[in-house]
């Protein structure tokens, strides 16, 4: 088996991190071998790449440093920790991965698709998600569960930033077939539920 990555996308405080963790717990109960992780972030490189990524005092990075310190952490993140685990054969989970970039540095900062997609593909080794949960929300909705003392230097984006985000993701969704989209106004137990369903019946028909 050469492994299964799947990764999770959305706007802040759509419910990512929580959703991740249920949909581990589901394939650990069913006997898989699951390797959890996220971006950015992962390996110690990575980790101190985004502390300096999301450092308020650093509010006079530049766009076009913003996506190669994502890359770079990507880069780290992939060739050391992704692609092994999945050579291994494990299900790989991952909290963002180079979606968000697309969507926060493309769709919101407006660096060119080119670019990026360039960029990307150096510093994933060509590696894409089997399968891409983008958790759908009303930025007004997301954005109110974090508390703006806490908010780090991209949560502190205004609210119209955050709205070409959302839009960002849903269209790349509508592009790209990987994509399973759900709602995330739901109840927890429901969009968890709603995953795994979602999940199952892609990889059945896979198998087909
Ligand atoms: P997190 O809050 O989900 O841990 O993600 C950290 C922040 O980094 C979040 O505001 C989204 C942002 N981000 C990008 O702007 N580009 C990226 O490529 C990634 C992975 C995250």
């Amino acid at each position: 088996m050469s492994g299964l990555f799947i990764t999770f996308e959305g706007i802040e405080g759509c419910g990512k991190s929580t959703q991740t963790k249920l949909l581990a717990e589901y394939f650990r109960k069913n006997g898989e071998d699951v390797f959890l992780s996220r971006e950015p972030g992962g390996p110690n490189i990575s980790e101190k790449i985004r502390e300096i990524l999301l450092a308020n005092e650093n509010s006079e990075m530049l766009s076009n440093t913003e996506v190669l310190l994502y890359a770079a952490s990507r880069s780290q993140h992939t060739g050391e920790w992704i692609l092994p685990e999945l050579k291994a054969g494990k299900i790989v989970i991952c909290d963002r991965y180079f979606d968000s970039t697309t969507a926060y540095q493309g769709a919101a900062r407006k660096i060119d698709r080119k670019m990026i997609d360039t960029i990307t593909s150096f510093a994933t080794f060509g590696l894409k998600p089997d399968i891409t949960v983008l958790i759908d929300l009303a930025v007004s909705v997301g954005l109110a569960r974090i508390s703006p003392k806490d908010a780090d230097r991209l949560e502190s984006e205004s609210l119209d930033f955050h709205k070409k985000v959302r839009e960002g993701f849903l269209q790349i969704a509508k592009t790209e077939k990987r994509f399973i989209v759900v709602d995330g106004s739901k109840s927890i137990a429901e969009i968890s539920n709603e995953i795994i369903n979602k999940i199952e019946k892609r990889l059945k028909n896979e198998d087909k």
